[in-house]
């Protein structure tokens, strides 16, 4: 089936197919412009969910030249089945020349039959060279049950966005160097825990990490090194306020959506309601560190109580001048999590910072 897409189907919510007819698998995403070689194109990054929840078949990536026909890049950072597979030519490239042990580090967040890998975010860093792929790194371990216990950071690189990305590691992020702080069902034990993140790169080329920590209620907002593969400051020397702000502490918010535009940053975010779609919120700041003021809801239309029943992922700032801003959101499908749905909606901006989530079906943005 050959599908030539002028519009986007919205809330309606059609299934939407690549340009091979395959339903994009591109879920948790993020859509972004790279010039490669002269030649400018979209790219979107997102979890492939073939086989639902599990096998977790890892990160997708597609492009296009006008973010409605999206061809199918392949699996950008691969999952394996077992140890074995690291003699697969595939993966001895890759991970070759690490030791035994390393590999085995690297199995526990490729391992598809365990593994979570959600919400995958790349940069280009423009200094290296090398396309960095950040995602929540969760799943399950020997000793370790739950899915969202391990709450880490994934960090992958490539000198492509079409991959293969390498895995470097997991890692823990920031914490509130206070033993007796709250830290929510982590606890001091989990300090520097990881769930849903984003990333942000600012116009002077800064990168941040925004994420979901202390058992989900604060969101952390985290400087990145000049390579963009780790926390600017080590961790445990790290300043609060100066290296990573803790922001809405005690709020529950996920599904962090950076960016900015005109003269301000905008950072979006949903409630934690696990696939369920709840009310959306976003707040407004003049440094990626915040502090942020709070705008409130920004859906304003019926349905605004679930987001039109979708979770941010991603806000595309397609032509800043002209005023055109997509946001993205997933449709959950929790019984079916392969065909949850990309909700697209054109976000528009009033006086003082106001920003609007309008519900629309069928529409473009040209
Ligand atoms: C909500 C998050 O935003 C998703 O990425 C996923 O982790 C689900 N929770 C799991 O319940």
């Amino acid at each position: 089936m050959e599908n030539r897409y002028g519009s986007f189907s919205g809330t309606a919510d059609a299934f939407w197919y690549d340009t091979e007819g395959k339903l994009i698998q591109a879920h948790g995403g993020q859509v972004q412009k790279f010039v490669i070689n002269g030649r400018e194109k979209w790219y979107w990054i997102g979890e492939d969910k073939t086989y639902g929840y599990r096998p977790c078949s890892g990160i997708r990536m597609y492009s296009s030249d006008d973010l409605y026909n999206w061809k199918d890049e392949g699996i950008v950072l691969r999952t394996m089945g077992s140890v074995d597979e690291f003699e697969d030519e595939y993966f001895k490239i890759l991970y070759g020349t690490l030791s035994l042990e390393e590999k085995e580090a690297i199995f526990t967040d490729l391992d598809k039959n365990n593994c979570v890998i959600e919400r995958p975010k790349m940069l280009y860093n423009e200094k290296t060279g090398k396309y960095v792929v950040w995602f929540h790194a969760d799943g399950r371990f020997p000793g370790c049950s739950g899915d969202y216990d391990k709450a880490k950071a994934g960090v992958a690189v490539s000198d492509s966005p079409k991959g293969p990305f390498r895995l470097l590691g997991s890692y823990k992020l920031n914490y509130h160097n206070d033993p007796n702080g709250e830290y929510g069902f982590d606890g001091w034990e989990k300090r520097g825990s990881v769930r849903d993140l984003n990333l942000f790169l600012d116009r002077d080329k800064t990168a941040y990490v925004i994420y979901s920590s202390e058992g989900n209620r604060t969101t952390f907002i985290s400087k990145l090194n000049e390579e963009y593969t780790n926390l600017a400051a080590d961790r445990d020397k790290a300043v609060e306020g100066k290296d990573f702000t803790r922001n809405f502490i005690g709020e529950f918010r996920e599904a962090h959506a950076m960016f900015f535009y005109r003269d301000k940053y905008y950072l979006m975010n949903s409630g934690c309601t696990a696939w369920s779609p709840n009310p959306a919120r976003y707040a407004v700041a003049d440094h990626p560190l915040g502090p942020w003021t709070e705008m409130g809801n920004p859906c304003i239309e019926e349905g605004r109580e679930t987001t039109y029943g979708t979770q941010s992922t991603c806000i595309i700032v397609v032509d800043e001048e002209k005023g055109i801003c997509i946001y993205m959101g997933d449709r959950w499908r929790e019984e079916d999590l392969g065909k949850s749905g990309y909700v697209w909606l054109p976000l528009v901006f009033g006086p003082k910072y106001g920003m609007a989530l309008k519900k629309e079906e069928n529409w473009s943005y040209e």
